[in-house]
């Protein structure tokens, strides 16, 4: 205990989902917390990641909803795009989230802290830098939730104007008429569908094989023919080397045996690092690994006792509702409750793309190189009423079953989807998955007519050897 600190019985540092949801979990837990943010609260996702990017697809969305009118029988004419208009309902739908998030915590009596938090010995978290000044803080314990910045590569400076991240990205005010998109992940494929949905000539630069990494294949072949559709060109296992700018304009990009291509823009998303570099930590046991991940244990415990780490800052899945379970699992622990760890091979992904993407669990080639012996389902939007009604008929859902003794149907090992509106489709997948639960228990159940989620119903159902529709 240091006599000058102001006490808390929790320091968070760091106010994105994983600090916050901390904070918000540990004080209806009767916790007192301070949460320490050097920026804005919500962090990347609520700031510059989740939130504004699916605020952004969404226009694109409301753009090919526009397209398609005239099949309803609603004549249009041609929409024009005002990307500043864009810009300022993303915005309101941040500040509206923020706005909520500040009066929740305070509503919780959680004390939050302006400026960068640093921890020394003794459980001493140090504040400067921001409108809070300089204090220190003391917490019976701390938890770390600092999250994480674009990863960039050389050769690639990002400049805000011809070379940007996501962070750049999101809060352009115009689109620009073609660009190279590096790295075909999460964020890479969001953002070319968006634009490409928007007007803008986009050519995906992928180093692997395949885009969207831990994908099944079935369901990025889908994404692929979508994409090639509507003019994306992907390019994979290529390797970037280098960009010159060009005199009238925009750059071009060289890449894999020789190629190029002058675009103008480029949007770099090739991962996200881990901040630790910022959290101090000498004086304290707390390991930091060669990739900037901060070292935890099952239950996200550093080295140093009474210190736990969560979210992007360790190396598990970097998304918003793991750092959340996270927060709320060092909350339980801290508080002695002996909480089960999280299992990081069945949480819940969501890439929010056109078409969207889903999965939890095994693809089938993870299952069969984890040495089961699997049967598989898959089923087509195409025969389902619902999406045959919204216009959107491509897609599919994949079930992915352990195969018992007698040839049958088992264990649901994975589900992964691709199509209309699947992110708001998985939890019903995510609890088979997690729960163990077997074809014969989840066929049993009544899936409501006429619904895009009767699809996974479906695909279980065949999995019995008898089936409706499928
Ligand atoms: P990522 O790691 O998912 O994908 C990056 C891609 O870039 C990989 O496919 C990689 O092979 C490729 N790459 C790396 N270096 C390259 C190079 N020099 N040339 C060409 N390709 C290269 O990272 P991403 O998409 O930037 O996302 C970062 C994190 O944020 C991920 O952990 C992701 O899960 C998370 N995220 C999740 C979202 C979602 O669930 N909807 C949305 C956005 C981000």
């Amino acid at each position: 205990m240091v006599p000058t600190a102001e006490n808390f019985d929790v320091v968070v540092i760091g106010g994105g989902p994983g600090g916050y949801a901390a904070a918000l979990y540990g004080a209806s837990a009767g916790l007192s917390i301070a949460l320490v943010e050097k920026g804005t609260i919500g962090g990347t996702c609520l700031n510059v990641g989740c939130i504004p990017a699916k605020e952004l697809l969404e226009t694109a969305a409301v753009r090919r909803a526009i397209s398609s009118a005239a099949e309803f029988g609603l004549r249009t004419s041609e929409p024009e795009l005002d990307f500043s208009v864009t810009q300022i309902r993303k915005q309101s739908v941040i500040d509206g989230l923020v706005a909520g998030l500040t009066g929740l915590l305070a509503k919780r009596k959680v004390t939050v802290f302006d400026g960068v938090g640093t921890l020394g010995a003794g459980h001493v978290v140090s504040v400067s830098g921001g409108a809070s000044g300089e204090i220190e803080l003391h917490g019976d314990a701390v938890i770390l939730a600092s999250g994480s910045v674009p990863r960039v590569i050389g050769g690639f400076d990002v400049d805000g104007a011809t070379v940007v991240t996501s962070d750049e990205l999101l809060s352009l005010q115009s689109l620009p008429a073609s660009a190279v998109v590096i790295g075909g992940g999460a964020i890479g494929c969001e953002f070319a569908s968006m634009m490409s949905d928007l007007g803008t000539r986009v050519t995906i630069l992928e180093a692997l094989p395949q885009i969207l990494p831990g994908c099944d294949e079935d369901i990025t072949r889908v994404v692929l023919r979508s994409f090639k559709q509507r003019g994306i060109d992907v390019r994979t296992g290529v390797k970037v080397s280098g960009h010159e700018l060009q005199f009238t304009g925009g750059t071009t990009v060289t890449f894999g045996d020789g190629e190029s291509v002058t675009v103008d823009m480029v949007v770099v998303s090739v991962g996200r690092r881990p901040l630790s570099e910022v959290l101090g930590l000498s004086g304290t046991a707390v390991q930091v690994a060669d990739s900037g991940h901060v070292m935890v244990d099952e239950r996200c415990r550093t080295g140093e006792p009474g210190v736990w780490a969560v979210g992007d800052l360790i190396a598990t899945p970097a998304l918003a509702h793991v750092a959340f379970a996270e927060g709320m699992l060092a909350i339980r622990d801290l508080l002695g409750e002996d909480p089960p760890p999280i299992d990081h091979s069945r949480v819940p992904w969501c890439i929010y793309c056109h078409p969207e993407v889903s999965f939890v669990g095994h693809s089938e080639a993870s299952a069969r190189a984890a040495g089961f012996d699997v049967v598989v389902s898959k089923h087509r939007y195409a025969g389902n009423g619902r999406a045959l009604i919204l216009g959107e008929p491509e897609g599919m859902v994949k079930v992915i079953a352990e195969r018992d003794e007698d040839g049958s149907a088992g264990r649901i090992l994975g589900v992964h989807m691709v199509g209309p509106w699947v992110t708001e489709q998985l939890g019903q997948a995510y609890l088979a998955v997690n729960w163990d639960a077997r074809v014969d228990d989840v066929a049993a159940f009544i899936q409501p007519h006429p619904t895009l989620s009767e699809l996974f119903g479906e695909s279980v159902l065949a999995l019995t050897g008898r089936s409706l529709h499928g």
